[in-house]
């Protein structure tokens, strides 16, 4: 719609003078389609010209009519009370969009580098667990809003901050003391620290618990004992987590962690003195938040520990610092949005201008509906297991339908993980998600196999047709079908998509879209002739079509970090 939207608002600012920008946002779709396609309202306009509004559209209506060539966009106008309306050159819009698609695919969906950069802390998991199903959420909605950025021309850092300090490692280098076993960790890795952990939990008494605290105080104090115990956790659990990323087609600029920020936070708390004044309150050291009605930021325990939200300053400085960025993203579960009131208002408060340019991307809780899976007593689920069983599923579904593929095993993968990744985003982020295996592997229902399949179908459409993209055919003056105008307008609104996503953060806009694209496709696919046409021009018109639209959802599910087999 944009070029067709660009078109008129040309017209139309030529012929009357009025801003191209305001006539941009007024243009809207009539109620019928017998009323032409676009329409401008004229009230407001004509108002401010001191006209009545429907003299005004008639008016506007006749100077465009006089310009109108055989080769515009647009065939005809008419005035509908106070409303221009205007008719699209249907063949003229088929040729310009298919042909813009196939000519040069998806490049020139992407938008021009903007000089602007964005920070993404998402996923950050903390050690030394195992990443669980609850995971998922920020994994891949930072993942893929990194992607939406990127195509909308922005520098975009990923960063994974690990939960790699706090008092819970004291805990668990005396767990691994107490219950630990070398060999054991070397095979199982993190299942073997969660098994530690828990059975710490189990017999937690005073004497492991001073035990713990002085071995969180060395670590902080850089004892090589406790620095080892922590680096050992630390290797196994990145190598765990980078097999769960890498599967999930997630990417990362850089790994970092709290622990970075350890040895900056004494400097830190003199700067916050300063900048924002803090006390003591029972023994801790706060800033006190009352005059904003936010409860005070601990920064140090009674301890002398530091803390979750003091590392998140520190944090924040050294991303400022380092990246300068137009906008810095914390993709967080809704459970820390008080923390992030708390940190931002800080930063305000010390002065920083950019405090403004950081902003929470809160989202809702994920229900895992799995009885098999969620009743052993008491354990999480692993974002691994889940995944497994996700690609086990796929593989059933898929000899069942195509037992004759080839690389299944690899489809399989593709399939079973695009659907975990897809249930994900099938809301706006803020609602919660409910996860049920006959939901998200439904092939028929909105789902990525859904659309991967609707994908299959169109390479295996191409390929059988085997037709040459080349061939002298020309397809200009292809007369669209109704349904064929309606999926040229919907792959037109992809810009428009992509910015919305952008702007409000939101993959969700991405996958509506897609799932769309996928179902007008279907219709189509299964209403009109595409191969077995006889007329060379039709049948050529209508693969390009089909041509695009496999571009244009191989795109959007690239973009959501799904694989687009060409087979299913
Ligand atoms: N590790 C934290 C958790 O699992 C999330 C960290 C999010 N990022 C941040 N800068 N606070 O709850």
């Amino acid at each position: 719609m944009k070029i067709l939207k660009d078109e008129i608002a040309k017209l139309i600012v030529d012929e009357t003078g009025i801003e191209y920008n305001e006539i941009l946002a007024a243009l809207t779709i009539p109620p019928k389609t017998d009323m032409g396609d676009l329409a401008l309202p004229c009230f407001n306009i004509a108002r401010k010209l001191g006209k009545s509004p429907n003299e005004f559209a008639q008016e506007t209506a006749d100077k465009i009519s006089s310009k109108i060539k055989d080769d515009s966009l647009i065939k005809a106008t008419r005035a509908f009370g106070p409303y221009t309306n205007f008719f699209v050159n249907k063949a003229k819009f088929f040729s310009l969009i298919v042909n813009e698609f196939v000519n040069s695919g998806v490049k020139n969906l992407r938008l021009p580098d903007n000089k602007k950069n964005i920070v993404i802390d998402y996923s950050s998991p903390n050690i030394a667990k195992p990443i669980a199903i609850h995971h998922i959420r920020s994994t891949v909605i930072g993942n893929i809003l990194g992607n939406i950025f990127e195509n909308c021309g922005y520098t975009v850092t990923r960063i994974n901050y690990l939960g790699d300090w706090g008092t819970q490692f004291g805990k668990l280098i005396t767990a691994f003391e107490k219950f630990g076993n070398e060999n054991k960790l070397e095979k199982e890795g993190i299942k073997h620290l969660l098994d530690i952990y828990v059975k710490y939990h189990q017999e937690e008494n005073e004497d492991m618990e001073n035990k713990s605290r002085q071995w969180f105080k060395k670590a902080e104090s850089g004892d090589t004992a406790a620095i080892n115990y922590w680096k050992k956790f630390k290797s196994i659990s990145l190598k765990e987590f980078q097999q769960v990323y890498s599967r999930l087609n997630v990417k990362f600029t850089s790994t970092e962690g709290e622990s970075q920020y350890n040895d900056k936070v004494d400097s830190l708390m003199e700067l916050i003195n300063k900048k924002a004044g803090t006390r003591h309150s029972d023994g801790a050291l706060i800033i006190d938040l009352e005059k904003y009605n936010l409860p005070p930021v601990l920064l140090k325990k009674t301890d002398g520990a530091t803390l979750y939200a003091t590392r998140d300053i520190a944090a924040a400085l050294d991303r400022w610092e380092r990246y300068r960025f137009d906008e810095s993203l914390y993709v967080v579960a809704h459970q820390q949005e008080l923390h992030f009131k708390q940190l931002f208002k800080t930063l305000e408060i010390m002065g920083y201008s950019w405090a403004d340019r950081c902003r929470h991307i809160s989202f809702g809780m994920l229900h895992f509906d799995d009885a098999r899976m969620s009743t052993r007593e008491g354990r999480v689920i692993f974002l691994e297991e889940v995944l497994d069983r996700a690609v086990d599923l796929a593989l059933k579904a898929i000899n069942h339908k195509n037992p004759k593929l080839e690389n299944k095993e690899e489809v399989a993968e593709a399939v079973g993980i695009g659907a975990v990744i897809f249930s994900d985003i099938s809301k706006r982020r803020i609602q919660n998600v409910v996860f049920r295996w006959e939901d998200v592997l439904n092939f028929d229902g909105e789902t990525a196999p859904y659309v991967q399949y609707t994908h299959a179908r169109t390479c295996s459409l191409l390929a059988k047709a085997d037709f040459d993209i080349n061939s002298v055919d020309s397809i200009e003056g292809y007369e669209p079908t109704p349904m064929e105008f309606e999926l040229i307008k919907f792959l037109t609104q992809f810009s428009g998509k992509l910015l919305e996503a952008k702007n409000e953060y939101e993959p969700f806009i991405i996958a509506r879209y897609v799932l769309d694209l996928a179902k007008l496709f279907n219709r189509y696919y299964y209403q009109e002739k595409i191969i077995d046409n006889p007329d060379k021009q039709k049948r050529k018109a209508k693969l390009l079509l089909v041509l695009a639209i496999r571009e244009l959802i191989a795109h959007c599910l690239s973009i959501i970090g799904i694989k687009a087999p060409e087979r299913m």
